[in-house]
């Protein structure tokens, strides 16, 4: 089944508005087909034929439930494991040695999609923090989707997936599945067992009591305005220890944005 419902101008304009107040992201007309194809899915499952009444929907649910299912439709989740190399260099050359002194490290990704950058760090972790072992050391992965956020706890990944880890690291740090599972591997409980995952909107209060040493927010600014990446720099500077690290997406930038972090390298910035 599908509904080739068209989307007026003036409907488009509702959803951008709900999904901006909802979650940040800011879409411009040049989305809506985008947006379109999106909602499709989602109204297809509901059975409900056009984009008003699926609106409807989202805002009669008082529970909720409908609109996290919509911002699920809808998010961008494209991830990787060790995407963008350079800053999981960064990390081995630079921080870690720093903190090897430091009983207790927390480290956040704060936008983790279905686990491949929380993970990553797990095994940069294990691979280059001398004593691990004997600290207190945790990794928050939050991300707003729930349906990415499964995926992740569940650290089930295909073969194709896993491409971008070291093989090395593929065989010490994943179990490799058997007969329905063959061509999936599954992360060890070394590395699940550094990470919590919580669902967290980055545009709601950060509940979160302690400070970061590292906080990793790349690629999600990009949806957002620059009134939104103002306030959410300023959050994260709020969240992260003297001398801790904020990491962003490559095509990324605090240009422009008011704050008190310092700027270190291309996309690297420290409190
Ligand atoms: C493109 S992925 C980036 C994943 C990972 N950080 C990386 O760079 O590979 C962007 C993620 O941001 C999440 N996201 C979008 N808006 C968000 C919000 N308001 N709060 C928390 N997460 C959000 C999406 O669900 C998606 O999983």
């Amino acid at each position: 089944m599908f509904y080739n419902d068209e989307m007026t101008d003036a409907e488009f304009g509702l959803y951008q508005r709900l999904i901006y107040d909802t979650c940040g992201i800011s879409l411009n007309l040049s989305k809506k087909q985008l947006l379109m194809s999106r909602l499709n899915k989602r109204m297809n499952n509901l059975g409900l034929a056009s984009f008003k009444a699926y609106r409807d929907y989202v805002l009669g649910d008082k529970t909720g439930k409908e609109l996290t299912l919509m911002i699920d439709a809808i998010s961008t989740n494209k991830t990787d494991f060790f995407r963008e190399p350079e800053h999981f260099e960064f990390l081995k050359h630079k921080v870690y040695p720093a903190l090897s002194s430091q009983y207790r490290i927390r480290i956040w990704s704060a936008a983790c999609s279905s686990g491949e950058e929380p993970y990553t760090l797990a095994i940069t972790l294990l691979e280059y923090l001398n004593n691990i072992s004997k600290k207190d050391v945790r990794i928050l992965a939050t991300d707003i989707s729930t349906k990415v956020l499964d995926e992740a706890v569940a650290g089930l990944y295909s073969e194709e997936r896993l491409r971008g880890i070291p093989a090395m690291f593929r065989q010490k740090y994943f179990l490799k599945g058997n007969n329905y599972w063959n061509g999936y591997y599954r992360a060890k409980e070394e590395l699940s067992s550094l990470i919590s995952f919580r669902r967290l909107n980055l545009m709601e209060s950060f509940p979160m009591k302690g400070l970061f040493d590292i906080i990793f927010c790349r690629n999600v600014m990009i949806y957002f305005d620059k009134p939104t990446r103002d306030r959410l720099i300023s959050k994260f500077s709020h969240k992260l220890a003297p001398g801790g690290y904020l990491f962003i997406g490559h095509s990324e930038s605090l240009n422009g944005v008011p704050t008190d972090l310092k700027y270190v390298q291309p996309t690297v910035y420290r409190k």
